[in-house]
């Protein structure tokens, strides 16, 4: 009984050891278990990201190339055959990248800057809905963290070609880097024939124009863009193919770079092809006291170019109510400054033109009629700029036929000093 009183304690010792046992065994399992588990997700994860670095490094050499610090892809021969295979679909796009990679490593080492302000080429295919949005876009910070020389963006609206041309290529000798030419020829002149080098590669897509037609602003506005695209374009004039010059480059230049208004001309006409031309459907966004009439020929300021282009309530409007008779040529410019810009307007045109002679277009000038005296009386008029009185009234003048370039060419030097 002893014994078995001993045995007791003994044997609930031995049972509580025993159930303690299981305990620690069930408690291993339940942990080689979760271990196991743990193990499991890891290598799985493992394996996951594996594959991603594998992706990864697939990638990375697949891009490798553009990468302009790197050397190209021929002297990398430790590329599999099928990153080669990748490598040789993006070659056409490389080759572009990389020269234009090395024309900007030479220029600068502002990576990121330098292909930002980089304009596009003139040849493109934006439609006008994606070329107003890009070219409406600004900086908000209004100084320039670089050195910008200013340009002056010469636009020429044209039918055909540019048949001044040689005059023109004269006027621009030497001043490059302060001017851009775009050209806007309506699509039925195909241009096969290079007018002058400086007119080389400068048309930008155009469209169907009609004279008097709204399609014209559209043409204008489409200059605009274009010519907003380059960064360092400060002031924007529009020309055709009959205009020329009056003065020498650098007379040009420095008159509008320094010139604190825009010349968009506008006047009231209270007569028939004035007032006569507004349409009372035009309310209410534009009142008939609102209404201005004036020649298409502006030159501006880039602030004004920018709003031109942006510009999604007059414009419309126009489109919309001024067709046929009523020549949005001349009237959606000098009526939409006149609203919103007035302020910094001086009211007139630079391009001189001769309208004495009456009828629906002015007088154009024949070879015969080119004289010294007769440039040199457009040369000398008094006019308002920057608020003082001086001898320079117009910079352009209009409109001259073909047979007049060889004449003007050649008393250019005498008269115009170029
Ligand atoms: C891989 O490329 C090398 C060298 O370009 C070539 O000799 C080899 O035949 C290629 N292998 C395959 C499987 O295409
Ligand atoms: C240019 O247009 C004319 C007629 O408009 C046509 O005869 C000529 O073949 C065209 N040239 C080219 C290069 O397309
Ligand atoms: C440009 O013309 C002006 C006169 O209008 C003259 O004084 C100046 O020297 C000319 N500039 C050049 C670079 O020929
Ligand atoms: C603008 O005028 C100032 C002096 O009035 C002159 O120093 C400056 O060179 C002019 N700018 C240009 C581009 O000619
Ligand atoms: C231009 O015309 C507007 C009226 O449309 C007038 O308020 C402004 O004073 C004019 N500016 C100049 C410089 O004559």
């Amino acid at each position: 009984m002893k014994g078995q009183n001993n045995q007791y304690p003994l044997n609930s010792v031995s049972k509580f050891f025993n159930a303690q046992f299981h305990f620690v065994r069930f408690l291993a399992y339940i942990l080689i278990l979760g271990f196991g588990i743990t193990i499991g997700v890891i290598f799985s994860f493992y394996l996951k990201e594996c594959n991603f670095s594998l992706q990864f490094t697939q990638l990375s050499l697949s891009s490798f190339p553009r990468t302009p610090t790197l050397p190209t892809p021929t002297t990398k021969p430790e590329i599999s055959n099928q990153t080669q295979i990748q490598t040789q679909v993006q070659t056409q796009t490389e080759i572009q990248t990389q020269t234009q990679t090395e024309i900007q490593q030479t220029e600068s080492s502002h990576v990121g800057l330098k292909d930002f302000l980089q304009p596009p080429h003139v040849v493109h295919d934006m439609d006008d809905e994606e070329l107003l949005w890009r070219a409406s876009m600004t900086a908000k910070i209004p100084d320039y963290p670089f050195d910008r020389v200013p340009k002056v963006a010469f636009m020429f609206l044209t039918r055909g070609p540019v048949f001044l041309a040689p005059l023109w290529e004269k006027f621009f000798q030497g001043n490059e880097g302060l001017y851009s030419i775009y050209v806007h020829s309506n699509p039925s002149y195909n241009g096969s024939r290079p007018e002058s080098p400086v007119f080389e590669g400068r048309r930008i897509p155009s469209k169907e124009v009609e004279w008097g037609n709204v399609n014209m602003i559209e043409a204008e506005r489409r200059l605009l863009a274009n010519a907003l695209l380059d960064i360092q374009n400060q002031r924007f004039v529009l020309l055709s193919e009959s205009c020329i010059p009056l003065f020498n480059f650098s007379t040009i230049y420095t008159y509008l770079i320094n010139s604190t208004q825009n010349n968009v001309m506008a006047f009231d006409d209270p007569s028939s092809v004035g007032r006569g031309r507004y349409s009372i459907q035009m309310l209410p966004d534009i009142s008939i006291n609102q209404w201005r009439k004036g020649s298409q020929w502006f030159e501006m300021d880039r602030e004004l170019a920018l709003e031109v282009v942006s510009d999604r309530k007059y414009f419309p409007v126009f489109q919309e109510y001024c067709k046929g008779s009523c020549y949005a040529d001349e009237h959606y410019l000098p009526t939409y400054v006149s609203i919103k810009f007035w302020e910094g307007n001086s009211n007139r045109s630079l391009t001189w033109v001769d309208w004495s002679k009456g009828g629906p277009h002015p007088a154009k000038f024949l070879r015969s009629e080119i004289t010294v005296q007769f440039l040199e009386s457009l040369r000398n008029q008094k006019c308002k700029y920057n608020g003082d009185s001086i001898n320079v009234c117009f910079l352009f003048a209009r409109k001259f036929a073909p047979s007049t370039v060889s004449k003007l060419t050649k008393i250019a030097p005498m008269v115009m000093h170029f």
